[in-house]
């Protein structure tokens, strides 16, 4: 089994890659595959709803001059997701945010697939905004109908500069409970194939026909 950590900031080790990388350890120490992508360094463009994607049903976001394509294989493939973003205004960071868009906007163009995977939200935070990041982050994984692993608080670790997040003792342990239950989860989806529900055809109204 394999999981795909995305990291929404430009800092390769900075807070947001310290909170994958205790995250990431837990998994592995269970046997499960671990990878850091990195997204927030790279120049990613904004969604133009050009609808290619669901036009040409080949997979791919018409931008192919970024890294937006190839990661997008690496989450097809992978059994577990983790979106992470440091927080930027009370929000996602924009690269981010552009990143985002683009990639779950052409799964689910080309048939849901990231549908049951099981996907988990990641915030690093300097004060204010982790939970209004970390809820804008859900609402990716929660409308791809993926499988939600908890911890026992919200899924954020505070810091300034890097390397701050390792004196937060409590978003520490918020992340390796949350590397726990990950795993757990990702265990019993995989006992767990063959009875997993089919997906309904998509209902689509716009509330005015
Ligand atoms: C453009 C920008 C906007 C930021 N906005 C906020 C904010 O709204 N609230 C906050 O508490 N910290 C804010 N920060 C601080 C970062 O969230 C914090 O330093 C975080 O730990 C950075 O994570 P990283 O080391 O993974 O990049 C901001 C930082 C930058 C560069």
């Amino acid at each position: 089994m394999k999981v795909i950590a995305l990291n929404g900031s430009p800092h390769r080790n900075g807070n947001t890659a310290y909170a994958l990388n205790v995250v990431g350890k837990i998994l592995q120490n269970e046997g499960i595959d671990f990878e850091i992508v990195e997204i927030g360094g790279h120049p990613v463009r904004g969604c133009i709803a050009c609808n290619q994607c669901a036009e040409n049903e080949n997979g791919k976001c018409a931008f192919t001059n970024d890294i937006l394509n190839d990661t997008l294989l690496k989450m097809k493939e992978a059994d577990g997701i983790i979106i992470a973003s440091p927080v930027y205004y009370s929000g996602i960071a924009g690269t981010m945010k552009c990143f985002l868009d683009r990639a779950f906007y052409v799964a689910s163009a080309n048939g849901g697939w990231f549908r049951h995977k099981v996907g988990a939200s990641v915030v690093a935070v300097r004060r204010t905004g982790g939970s209004l990041t970390f809820n804008a982050l859900n609402q990716y994984l929660s409308i791809s109908e993926m499988l939600v692993p908890t911890s026992n608080y919200w899924n954020v670790i505070h810091g300034l500069e890097p390397g701050d997040a390792a004196q937060d003792a409590e978003g520490v342990q918020i992340m390796q409970v949350l590397g726990k239950n990950m795993a757990w989860m990702l265990k019993m989806r995989e006992q767990t194939k063959g009875i997993e529900p089919k997906a309904d055809e998509k209902v689509f109204t716009n509330f005015i026909r």
